[in-house]
């Protein structure tokens, strides 16, 4: 996803710009670049192809000077990963940089184009440069400008323009792509995430769907989609600039690995009062589980999977059936909907397009909205009738981690919460499961114990081309969880399947190259999982074992490698049995010397279709 942010300060902008924008890397992208407004107001650009230190090369061979200025990350979507298609993109006067896609840009560069426009670049951005350059000319003030502009675009979009002569104004916009604007000490700082303006501003004002903004060193003019002026709240803002840092850690996706127990504490300690060894989901009385009769859950990716573990708890524990897909099936699938009944959207950023469409969807339904996020001030927050927050802090690596295990930890909450409700569970029964609950930050810190013995064995898989994950139960999406971490960080193709369909089919693909990586904590289906592993060791697979000590003790001798967790609850298993699966392609990417915080192709968050 693109980054955005912008400066009207008091120190040169450009080096503030680069810094900025190495704090939005972790969003995805492939080109930079930065414009700045120099001292007589003329507007400088550079920008460059690939990984920021090609711009930093480009600005150190043609410095920019000035104190405002706008700069952008791009993830491409319409037109190539080029110089020419980087933004920022200018037109005459004005300089702009966007995230997201203007819909109607074929309609809009067919008349500029009729009007004697010849756009530069493949991209819908530059268009916008057009209109705004085009709405000054025919005499337009700026802010009369940019308000005619906004009333053509069609989609969902952020802006950041500048304007040649005009020093001291940023004009935003938002639609459909977040975008925060920073009060500081000595600037007002525009940005796609808090994390961006950490360093910047502590006060922040999230704006609204529709709003957009006249940005000045004395404060911010904003207004409504109608052009009208509207207060918006200053709000602390929820980064440190610690928690956007890779500390000691040698990438994010480590560091937030190892943040699991502490992160899942709060997370935890949101949800459960230990003390009275009870549920706290006051946010969720919004949803009447007593009398539901189904529930939708959408999401996408690994957010997908925390779903899929979710299902089994709703319905052994709570006895709520499920309906379960991918959000971009799902928000096209057409499912009959009963109004009233509950769904519920996960989601990391908060900001996938699918998960949005899927949860609007449900809206229109008349179904009570509930979410599942991580980031508070996120668009599905904004638009869902509950939001149940994880505590997981700012996930910067793009395979996502921590946001997973919170995740889990929230949905564990709700499904006893709602066994509770729906009169399964006896206020005994829940003291047990809270307490149950309660100990799994500590089951995940006894798992991150076992790195050393987990980064052997991902040496060896990080030669492999391909790779099988096997599970039963809650252990299947963590089976999918775990080949998604392993193809998406060390490129390695894998697949997730449940260990009972291996005879029919997949076993064709066992031999002593393709590893298999069975989850089997010693639960209830472990027997039928020691089968799948006789199968699959009958045939020369080398299989890679994580169980506890008692499967160790039955199965161990099968497996080529053995991965010994503690033993766990059933309920625990799916949270602490991911950190295996994570070490496991985190270190076999380090082997494989990929990016292991920004894979190639990937954003952080997907808010295009
Ligand atoms: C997870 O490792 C992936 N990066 C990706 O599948 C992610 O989970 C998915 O894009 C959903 O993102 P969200 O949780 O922000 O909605």
């Amino acid at each position: 996803m693109c980054g955005i942010f912008g400066v009207l300060g008091s120190e040169p902008a450009a080096p503030r710009l680069l810094d900025a924008l190495k704090r939005l890397e972790y969003r995805g992208y492939d080109s930079a670049g930065i414009t700045t407004l120099d001292e007589s107001g003329r507007l400088g650009r550079r920008r460059a192809a690939g990984k920021l230190r090609n711009l930093e090369k480009a600005l150190d061979a043609e410095p920019l000077s000035g104190t405002t200025g706008i700069g952008h990350t791009r993830w491409a979507t319409h037109g190539a990963p080029t110089v020419n298609n980087a933004h920022p993109h200018i037109a005459g006067r004005v300089a702009v940089v966007h995230n997201g896609i203007i819909e109607n840009y074929r309609t809009l560069r067919d008349e500029l184009m009729a009007r004697g426009v010849k756009p530069e670049s493949d991209t819908d951005t530059e268009l916008v440069a057009h209109l705004v350059e085009a709405a000054l000319a025919a005499g337009l003030s700026p802010k009369e400008a940019i308000g005619a502009t906004l009333g053509k675009l069609q989609g969902a979009y952020a802006l950041a323009i500048l304007i040649e002569g005009e020093q001291d104004l940023i004009a935003a916009a938002r639609a459909g792509s977040p975008l925060a604007i920073g009060l500081g000490e000595e600037g007002t700082y525009l940005g796609s995430d808090a994390i961006a303006l950490a360093p910047f501003s502590d006060r922040l004002i999230y704006m609204e769907e529709g709003d957009w903004a006249l940005l000045s060193r004395g404060g911010v003019e904003i207004f409504d989609e109608a052009g009208e002026p509207v207060e918006r709240a200053i709000v602390a803002t929820p980064v440190s600039i610690s928690m956007a840092e890779k500390g000691n850690y040698r990438h994010f996706m480590a560091k937030e690995i190892h943040e699991q127990p502490e992160v899942l504490g709060h997370t935890f300690g949101h949800y459960l009062d230990l003390a009275q060894e009870s549920l706290r989901f006051g946010a969720a009385e919004g949803i009447d589980f007593a009398n539901a009769t189904r529930m939708t859950i959408a999401a996408c990716g690994t957010a997908y999977y925390a779903g899929l573990v979710a299902r089994y708890w709703f319905e052994r524990v709570a006895g709520l059936p499920i309906d379960i897909d991918v959000a971009s099936e799902f928000r096209y699938r057409e499912a009959p909907l009963t109004p009233g009944q509950p769904a519920l959207f996960v989601s990391q950023s908060g900001e996938t397009a699918d998960t949005l469409a899927s949860l609007r969807y449900c809206r229109a339904g008349g179904q009570k909205i509930a979410s599942i996020v991580n980031v508070a001030s996120s668009t599905i927050a904004r638009e869902s009738d509950v939001v149940l927050p994880t505590l997981a802090g700012p996930e910067i690596g793009v395979a996502s981690t921590k946001a997973f295990t919170c995740q889990l930890a929230v949905l564990a909450a709700l499904a006893v919460h709602a066994a509770h409700a729906r009169g399964r569970l006896s206020e005994d029964e829940v003291r047990e499961h809270v307490g149950i609950l309660a100990e799994a930050p500590g089951y995940v810190a006894d798992a991150l114990r076992l790195e050393a013995g987990i980064e052997r064995v991902a040496r060896d898989l990080s030669h492999a081309s391909n790779a099988l994950y096997l599970g039963r139960g809650t252990n299947l999406p963590l089976a999918l969880e775990g080949a998604l971490k392993l193809k998406e960080i060390s490129y390695i193709h894998a697949e997730g399947y449940a260990a009972g369909e291996l005879k029919h089919g997949p076993i064709a693909l066992i031999d002593e190259d393709m590893p298999v990586i069975v989850i089997a904590p010693h639960d209830a289906v472990f027997e039928k999982v020691a089968s799948n592993i006789q199968e699959v060791a009958a045939r020369g697979g080398r299989i890679i074992l994580i169980t506890d000590e008692r499967g160790a003790e039955e199965v161990g001798t099968q497996s080529a490698e053995t991965i010994v967790m503690p033993t766990v609850p059933p309920m625990i298993a799916p949270i602490a049995y991911a950190v295996p699966l994570q070490l496991l392609s985190y270190h076999a990417a380090v082997f494989a010397g990929t990016d292991v915080d920004q894979p190639r192709n990937l954003a952080k968050s997907v808010t295009v279709e």
